[in-house]
C-alpha cells in the first residue's frame, strides 16, 4: 500500500475500495436473488443489483472528478463479507431459514457500505469537493433505503416463517424423541417383566444341575 499523505489521497483510496466492493456485489447479487425463496426478497435483490451498478458508476464519476480512475484494488472487507455469506447459504436448505440467512449477509454488507459512503461523503465535504460529496450522498441514501427494505422483509414475513419452520422441525423432533422414549420404555418394561421369570428359570435350572451332580457324586462313592 502506497503511503497516504493527505485526506484527499485517503478519500481516493477509499473510493477505489468502494469501486471494487460494488463490483464484488454485482457478481454476488444474482446468486443471492436466485437462492431467495421469498418473491419479495428476490425482487429486492434484483432491484439492488441495478442500484449497485449505478453506485459503481457514481464512484467512477467521483474518482474522475478528483482526476483519478479506478486502480483495480481489492476490497478485502467485502471479500470477507461475501465469503461469510456464501458459508451461511451453504449451511441451510432452501426456505425461510435460508432467506433469513441471506438477509443477515445482505444487511452486514449494507451496513459496511453505509459506514463507507458516510465516511467518504464527509471527507469529500471536508476537502471542498461538493460535486463528489453529492454523488456519494446519493449512494448513501440508497444503501440506507436498501437496508430498511431488508429489515421490513425480515420483520414482515421471513423471520416469522423461519421461526415457524424451526418450530416445525423441533415438533417433528419431539414426536420422534417421544416415540423413541416410548419404544425404549416398552422394551425396558418387557425386559423387567421377563427378568424375574428368567431368574426363576435360571434358579430352577441351577437346582436341577446341582441335584444331578449330587446324584452322580453319590453314585461314584
Ligand atoms: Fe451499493
Amino acid at each position: 500500500m502506497a503511503t497516504v499523505t493527505s485526506l484527499r489521497e485517503h478519500l481516493v483510496e477509499e473510493l477505489n475500495d468502494l469501486h471494487n466492493a460494488e463490483q464484488q456485489l454485482i457478481e454476488a447479487l444474482p446468486q443471492m436473488a436466485q437462492r431467495a425463496a421469498s418473491r419479495e426478497l428476490k425482487a429486492a435483490f434484483k432491484t439492488h443489483l441495478a442500484q449497485t451498478r449505478t453506485h459503481q458508476r457514481r464512484v467512477t464519476q467521483a474518482l474522475r472528478q478528483l482526476g483519478e480512475k479506478p486502480d483495480g484494488s481489492t476490497c478485502e472487507a467485502m471479500e470477507g463479507l461475501i465469503e461469510e455469506g456464501e458459508h451461511l447459504m451453504k449451511s441451510g436448505g432452501p426456505g425461510a431459514l435460508q432467506d433469513a440467512m441471506l438477509i443477515t449477509a445482505a444487511q452486514k454488507v449494507e451496513h459496511y457500505e453505509i459506514a463507507s459512503y458516510g465516511t467518504v461523503r464527509t471527507y469529500a465535504q471536508v476537502v471542498g469537493e461538493r460535486a463528489v460529496a453529492k454523488l456519494l450522498e446519493q449512494n448513501l441514501k440508497e444503501e440506507k433505503a436498501a437496508d430498511k427494505k431488508l429489515t421490513s422483509i425480515a420483520e414482515g414475513s421471513v423471520n416469522k416463517r423461519a421461526g415457524q419452520e424451526w418450530q416445525g422441525r423441533i415438533g417433528v423432533g419431539r414426536v420422534l424423541e417421544r416415540g423413541t422414549r416410548w419404544a425404549g420404555s416398552t422394551v425396558g418394561a418387557t425386559a423387567k417383566r421377563l427378568k424375574p421369570r428368567a431368574h426363576a428359570a435360571d434358579r430352577s435350572r441351577a437346582r436341577r444341575s446341582t441335584s444331578r451332580s449330587g446324584r452322580s457324586r453319590a453314585r461314584r462313592r
